[in-house]
This record gives C-alpha cells, structure tokens and sequence, in this order.
C-alpha cells in the first residue's frame, strides 16, 4: 500500500524520470483462496487480555466451562465430552465450526428449526444434542458465562458476523463402515478413543455409545464429521488421511448406537434436510441410521423448546 501510495506520487511529481527505470515492483501476488482450517483472517484477542473485574471473570469461567464442560458440569453432561472436542482450540480453530463472530450471527433463522433463535438457544442445541445432555437455563449464570465468552470470541469480529474458514468446509464422498473399522486400528485412533469408542473421561472424548454425541448432532452425519477427521484427526498427526479414509472412517463411527435425540423427527419441519442425515424428517428418509439408539436419562431436558413467538413464515 505504502510502496503504491510512494509510486504514485512519485509518478505524478512531474519529475524527470531516472535513467534507469526504477525495479519493476514485485507483481501483485493474489490474495490466497482460504485454504480451511488456516486462513488468518480474524483473531480473536488473547484469553489474559480479558480485563480485571467481574466482565473478565466471566469471560474466564466461561472458558473454563467450554473446555472442562463435562467435569464442571455434570447434572447437564453424562458423558465424556467438552465443548471444545469439537470446536478445537477454545472456538478458534478455524474449519472446526469455530466461534469467532459467532455472537453477531444471532439471532438467526435456523432451517432446522424452522424458526429464529437466539444465541442461548443455539447453545443449548450444542448442549442437548451433541454433549448428550440437559439444556441449560438461559437466565442461569454459568449459561452468561458462556455467552460472555462467546461474545468475547467476537469482539473484533465484523458486526454481520461473517468471519471467513469459520465452518466445517463441505466435502464429498461415501464411507464405508467395514473397511472404516481397520482404518480405525490401523491409523492409531484406537489409542485414544478406545476400541469400544468410549474415549478417557477428562483426556480422549467417546466417539460413540453412550458417552458420546447423539444421533442429533451434526457430528452424527457422515459428511460432516469426515471433513472434521480429515482436517484434524489423528490428533497427533492431524492431515495425514485422505478425505477417503475420513469418510470410512466416519461411516464406522456414526454405525455404532449412541444417545436418542428426542423429536430429532421435527426437524427440517419444511422439508431440506442434508442427505447425510441419520434420521427420518419431512421428505427425508435416513441415511445409514445407526443399528440402535439409546435412550435419555432425562428427555424432558433433552429438547429445546422452539421459540412460539418468531417461527419462520408458515408454508
Ligand atoms: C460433538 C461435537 C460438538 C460439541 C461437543 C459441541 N458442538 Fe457446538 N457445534 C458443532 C458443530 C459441528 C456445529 C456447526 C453445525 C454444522 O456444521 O452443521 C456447532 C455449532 C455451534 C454453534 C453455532 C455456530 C454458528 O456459527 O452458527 C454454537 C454457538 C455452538 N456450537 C456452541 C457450542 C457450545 C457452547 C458447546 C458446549 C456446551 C458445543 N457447541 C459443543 C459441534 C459440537
Ligand atoms: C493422540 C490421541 C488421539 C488420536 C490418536 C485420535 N484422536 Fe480424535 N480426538 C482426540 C482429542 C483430544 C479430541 C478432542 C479435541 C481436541 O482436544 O483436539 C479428539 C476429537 C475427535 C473427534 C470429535 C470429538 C467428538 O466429541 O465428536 C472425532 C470424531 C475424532 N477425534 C476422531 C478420531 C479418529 C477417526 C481418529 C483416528 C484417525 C482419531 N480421532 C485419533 C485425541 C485423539
């Protein structure tokens, strides 16, 4: 910018030229294509420059609860999970539905749904559906904790809420299970999460049985949780499979029982559910349900109530 700006009015000075032309400046070089999972677009400020006082704390315990969700909070977690298995690096790991800007991006109509929700709701699907667990109360403090992170995770981030390389970037492909279960031995997951996927409570999260995500989550279709292995598993060497790999990979985990997630049939109530959804929905059969699921300990607070009061326009 600085070298345009000097060229420029160098160039517009009226001033003799130099005898030898000037080195042609370096050609522009073209901005990179965000390569997922690495673009460095937009930083969220660093956890210790939260202030001092009681907006700082709860931005820190809210950490706490996002990366020790399953210890810190046990009524609403029975298994063996965090926040951050999946959305790596404390929500700033972009690729891993990071949460950088996230706060800006609600409400937000959510085709799921089928209706507007708010933030604490969206939370509480994360909650509910992919920890396996119990709502939060919205007006309880730890769930203010959380949102005073989350919004702390977007204090720079632009007002619309668009932080490119946020999402699980979309991939193609087909799993298969049988040929998924070698690999699964084969490329070491087993050492961390175990041959009956149950993970080590506090260190390795359970990938499925009851401990695990339900067949709600988004980590349940196949699709989406290979783009996140391939990205990012084997967490020592995260990049070596191959996106086919991912997807066999994935089509073995997803083929295990793991939790109910109750009235997961209403979702999509106006039909346009992913292919890859585990689950019967409006105009959707289910792509390669699981053999069984299994059922909550407290399904009353399993579900999030869809907001009355904004649902989306009635077909
Ligand atoms: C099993 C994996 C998993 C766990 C555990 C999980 N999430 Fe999520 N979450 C996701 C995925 C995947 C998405 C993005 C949905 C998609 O790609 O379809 C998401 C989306 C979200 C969103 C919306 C992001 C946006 O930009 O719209 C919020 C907020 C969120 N999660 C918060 C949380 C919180 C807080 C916790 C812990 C209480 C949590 N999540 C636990 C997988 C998980
Ligand atoms: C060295 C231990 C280790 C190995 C090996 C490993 N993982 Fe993980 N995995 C983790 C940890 C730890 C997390 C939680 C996220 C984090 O902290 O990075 C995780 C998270 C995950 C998740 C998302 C968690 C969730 O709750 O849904 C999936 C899926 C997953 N791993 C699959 C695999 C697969 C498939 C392999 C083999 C290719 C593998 N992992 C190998 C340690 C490991």
């Amino acid at each position: 910018m600085l070298i345009a700006l000097t060229a420029f009015l160098a160039a517009c000075g009226g001033e003799a030229p130099p005898a030898a032309p000037p080195a042609a400046p370096p050609a522009p070089v073209p901005a990179p294509l965000l390569e997922p999972g690495k673009a460095d677009v937009y930083t969220a400020p660093a956890l210790e420059t939260a202030p001092e006082g009681p907006y700082g704390d709860s931005i820190r315990r809210g950490y706490e609860l996002f990366t020790k969700t399953a210890e810190l909070l046990p009524d609403n977690v029975p298994g063996n999970q965090n926040c951050s298995s999946c959305h790596l690096d404390g929500g700033r790991q972009l690729g891993a539905a990071a949460l950088l800007g996230v706060h800006d991006r609600f409400p937000k109509y959510m085709e799921r749904t089928g209706a507007v929700i708010a933030l604490h709701d969206r939370v509480n699907y994360c909650f509910t559906r992919s920890l396996a667990g119990s709502r939060l109360p919205a007006e309880s403090q730890e769930m203010t904790d959380l949102l005073a992170y989350l919004a702390f995770l977007s204090v720079d981030a632009p007002k619309n809420g668009k932080v490119p390389g946020v999402d699980i970037p979309k991939v193609e492909g087909k799993g298969d299970a049988a040929t998924g279960e070698k690999l699964y031995t084969e490329k070491g997951c087993v050492a961390c999460h175990g041959a009956e996927g149950k993970g080590v409570d506090g260190a390795f999260p359970a990938l499925w049985g009851p401990d695990s995500y339900s067949i709600g989550a988004s980590m349940a279709r196949e699709e989406r949780a290979a783009s996140f292995i391939q990205q990012f598993m084997p967490k020592t060497t995260p990049g070596s499979l191959t996106l086919e790999e991912a997807f066999h990979l994935s089509a073995f985990i997803n083929s295990h029982p793991r939790p109910d997630s109750p009235t997961k049939e209403l979702d999509w109530p106006n039909g346009g559910a992913p292919y890859d959804v585990p689950y019967a929905t409006q105009g959707h059969e289910a792509y390669n349900p699981p053999p069984s699921v299994l059922e909550r300990a407290k399904p009353e607070l399993a579900v999030v109530p869809a907001p009355p009061s904004v649902r989306g326009t009635p077909k």
